[in-house]
């Protein structure tokens, strides 16, 4: 059959490449339709020679009535036979209620319909029905399908574990094997379809088996298993719901950092990958001693479990811990823990400068945790110092710098390093002195001195040693002095 299909279609592309242009493709294309016909439609009439029949479903166990297709209403006395096959199976005297039958499940109906109860595989066949008095002449056939289906619908996917009679679940990597069965007759199809969309195998046979290696998340969703009965089109499907459980990655993770407010912890533990998702608990580490209330105590089944705590729930020193459990498995793994720390800004508190120069102030902040938000400040009521063509700020790693371009005398004073963090905030002071001169203007002015001393010194030694009685008359104490 399929070999004849492929001919006629390459026929037909042949025809429709060269139709009309010769009386050859012509000759061609007026046979065709025979072949079509013969082939096409012999299995399903079962005759050759062109009489139409009709089609019965009977279900495997029901009751089917054929139709006495073209015989007269209301006509008596006359009698009405039915044949399966050319055998006479069932016969009526019209006028009697009695039908004439070796298997009792026959009877004829006063409208000459056969009715057939208890259908069996047996009862398949063509039928027609014959009355003594016809008032048509042609006979037709009726094909009797006995189907039944599907029944039976079963799925099973293994190994795996019951959550409810159709939904299981499997851990992530494992191998399994999904088998899927039906009843049909006399034929049906079978598939085994994912989510709706993904037909993952399909056989003609009454079960079939699709196995899945190293199953995964993606894996996860709805299976059905459609059986169709390929005469009567009755489908079937039974559902199943796979669950792909799977543990989260490696350790959970805490981090905290500074909130929306600047006095506000934001706690986060994350600890992703897993489904379904894993308990996290995030709670303070309290002493043994202890009657304190943890500040925290709050637990979510989540992949991050977000919290924010007060400055006035904070202290240094404090550990806050994230414990986790992903039930499924009964897996805990390490918490992680956070152990609160105030800032702390370390640096010099004292730096002169000289006018003119640069001049660098350094602050370290490396105990902060979460990490601070460090700013320089001139006081400490004063903005924040913002970098400009005078004032460069920089960063590296916990150290921060501030570099004043051009030192002048109001410059001079003290700069407070602040470091803020949820906990508290702390101020590094340190005091800035400008000396006025550069190295060479300080050599001329003291040049300028010494010589200013020194001069002064001659003009007084001159004068006093002219003026010497004068001096030694004017001071009593110098008399002595002078009369030597
Ligand atoms: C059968 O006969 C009855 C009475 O004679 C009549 O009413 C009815 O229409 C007839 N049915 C048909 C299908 O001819
Ligand atoms: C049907 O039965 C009646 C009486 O019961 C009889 O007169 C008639 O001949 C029978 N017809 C046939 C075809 O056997
Ligand atoms: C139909 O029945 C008539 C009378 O009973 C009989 O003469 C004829 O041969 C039958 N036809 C067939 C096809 O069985
Ligand atoms: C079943 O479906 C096929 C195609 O889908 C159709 O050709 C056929 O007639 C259908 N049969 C019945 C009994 O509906
Ligand atoms: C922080 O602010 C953002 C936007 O203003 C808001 O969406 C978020 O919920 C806030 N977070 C907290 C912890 O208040
Ligand atoms: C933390 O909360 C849980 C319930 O949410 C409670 O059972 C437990 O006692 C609490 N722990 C503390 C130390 O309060
Ligand atoms: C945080 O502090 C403010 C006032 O300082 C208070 O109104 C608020 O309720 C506090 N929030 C929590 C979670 O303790
Ligand atoms: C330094 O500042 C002084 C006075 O403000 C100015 O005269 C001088 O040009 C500046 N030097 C440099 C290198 O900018």
């Amino acid at each position: 059959m399929k070999q004849i299909g492929r001919n006629i279609t390459g026929l037909l592309s042949c025809i429709g490449f060269v139709n009309g242009k010769t009386s050859v493709q012509f000759g061609v294309m007026t046979r065709l339709p025979k072949v079509v016909l013969i082939f096409m439609f012999l299995p399903l009439t079962g005759a050759s020679d062109g009489q139409t029949t009709e089609k019965v479903l009977g279900t495997l166990g029901g009751t089917v009535t054929l139709p006495c297709v073209g015989s007269a209403e209301n006509q008596t006395l006359f009698s009405t036979s039915w044949f399966k096959e050319g055998k006479i199976v069932a016969s009526r005297n019209q006028s009697s209620y009695i039908t004439m039958a070796e298997d009792k499940r026959f009877s004829i109906s006063d409208r000459q319909h056969l009715t057939i109860t208890g259908l069996n595989e047996t009862d398949q066949g063509l039928y027609y029905c014959n009355t003594s008095r016809q008032y048509f002449t042609v006979l037709e056939d009726i094909q009797l399908l006995i189907v039944s289906g599907p029944v039976e619908v079963v799925m099973d996917i293994g190994p795996t574990t019951a959550l409810t009679n159709d939904t299981f679940f499997v851990n992530s990597g494992s191998n399994v094997t999904i088998r899927c069965s039906s009843n049909s007759f006399p034929s049906q199809n079978l598939s085994l379809i994912f989510e709706d969309v993904k037909t993952l195998t399909s056989s003609p046979d009454s079960s079939l088996e699709f196995h899945l290696h190293n199953i995964q998340p993606t894996n996860q969703g709805l299976y059905h298993c459609v059986a169709r009965n390929l005469v009567s089109n009755v489908t079937v499907t039974n559902k199943t719901q796979l669950f792909v459980y799977r543990a989260p990655d490696g350790h959970p993770k805490c981090y905290s950092k500074t909130g929306n407010d600047s006095t506000e912890l934001l706690l986060d533990c994350s600890w992703p990958g897993g489904y379904p998702a894993p308990m996290l608990h995030w709670t303070e580490v309290l002493g043994d001693q202890t009657t304190n209330k943890p500040v925290l105590n709050v637990s979510k089944n989540t992949d991050t479990l977000e919290e924010v705590l007060n400055r006035t729930l904070l202290y240094d020193g404090q550990t806050l811990i994230c414990y986790n459990y992903y039930q499924p498995l009964d897996l805990k793994t390490d918490p992680c823990s956070i152990t609160l720390r105030s800032p702390y800004p370390e640096g010099d508190p004292l730096v002169t400068a000289v006018e003119g120069d640069n001049i660098t102030l350094s602050c370290e902040e490396a105990k902060s945790v979460p990490e601070a938000k460090t700013t320089w400040r001139r006081t400490l009521k004063e903005d924040v110092i913002l970098p400009s063509s005078r004032h460069i700020i920089s960063k590296a790693g916990p150290m921060l710098r501030l570099t004043i371009v051009n030192v002048t005398q109001q410059d001079e004073g003290a700069y407070f390093c602040r470091s803020e963090n949820p906990i508290q905030d702390i101020e590094l002071e340190i005091i800035l002195t400008v000396k006025s001169s550069a190295r060479n203007t300080g050599g001329i002015i003291g040049a300028f001195l010494a010589f200013l001393i020194f001069g002064a010194g001659i003009v007084i030694g001159l004068s006093a040693y002219r003026h010497r009685d004068r001096i030694c008359l004017g001071k009593t104490f110098h008399l002595n002095v002078c009369s030597s």
